[in-house]
């Protein structure tokens, strides 16, 4: 009827490594959604365009040693600071196609060994510590991981010069990203869609549309409430 309340919008979110073409891969899958007229935007994080994100760019644009603690709950905050915008537009039925989230927030900050390290407060960078700042954050209704191994991902060319563009740190990532995905079948909410991303864009695409227009049926039909990160 004219007075039911609209369908809330599906929040999808993109991760994976460095290079995979999450970015490529975000604003096709918005064009894609717009050009069969359904309303959909782009997310990304860290969001670079607000003050704590200005701090953020800062950080992994400079060497100079910073609290790693302290950078995690910049990155956490970047994504607190964004979310009643985040409910607000699924509420009103928008679907959002984020880049990046708590999860590239959790792999990364937990990734980072004790002897690179020169934080003053030590110590290791637990997977339960990095996830706890992110707990309650509006959680996503599936993750689509763009899976590329590190070789593949060093042939797409160099890496740029910001601070965790490197080998070693970019493999215990992706380690930790299948860490997160176990935990997240454990709890058995949020699941994951694993892509390999070595594929051609164009094959990539196809994949992605295809799991995205289940996901938003499913979030259609269900009368499901946005779900909170790993509560
Ligand atoms: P970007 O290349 O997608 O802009 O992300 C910049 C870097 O920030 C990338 O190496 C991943 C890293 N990152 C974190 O360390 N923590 C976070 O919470 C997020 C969202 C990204």
């Amino acid at each position: 009827s004219a007075t039911s309340t609209p369908k809330r919008g599906a929040f999808i979110l993109l991760e994976g490594v460095d290079r995979c073409g999450k970015t490529t891969q975000v604003s096709l899958l918005v064009k894609h959604l717009l050009s069969l007229s359904i309303a959909a935007v782009a997310y990304r994080f860290p969001d670079r365009t607000t003050q704590v994100g200005g701090l953020i760019n800062e950080y992994l644009q400079s060497s100079v040693q910073t609290d790693d603690r302290a950078i995690h709950l910049l990155f956490s905050a970047n994504r607190w600071e964004a979310a009643p915008k985040l409910v607000d537009t699924l509420a009103r039925g928008t679907n959002i196609v984020c880049d990046r989230y708590a999860y590239s927030g959790v792999a990364f900050t937990s990734a980072k060994r004790a002897e690179d390290r020169s934080s003053m407060s030590g110590g290791e960078l637990t997977l339960d510590w990095c996830m706890s700042s992110d707990v309650g954050l509006p959680a996503p209704d599936a993750v689509i991981f763009l899976d590329l191994d590190q070789d593949e991902a060093e042939k797409r060319g160099g890496y740029g010069g910001e601070r965790y563009e490197k080998r070693e740190l970019q493999m215990r990532v992706r380690q930790r990203f299948a860490e997160l995905q176990s935990i997240d079948e454990k709890q058995g909410r949020i699941p994951w869609h694993v892509v390999d991303a070595s594929q051609s864009v164009e094959e990539v695409q196809a994949r992605i549309a295809g799991i995205v227009s289940n996901i938003i049926e499913r979030v259609q039909t269900d009368t499901a409430q946005l779900g909170r990160m790993w509560g």
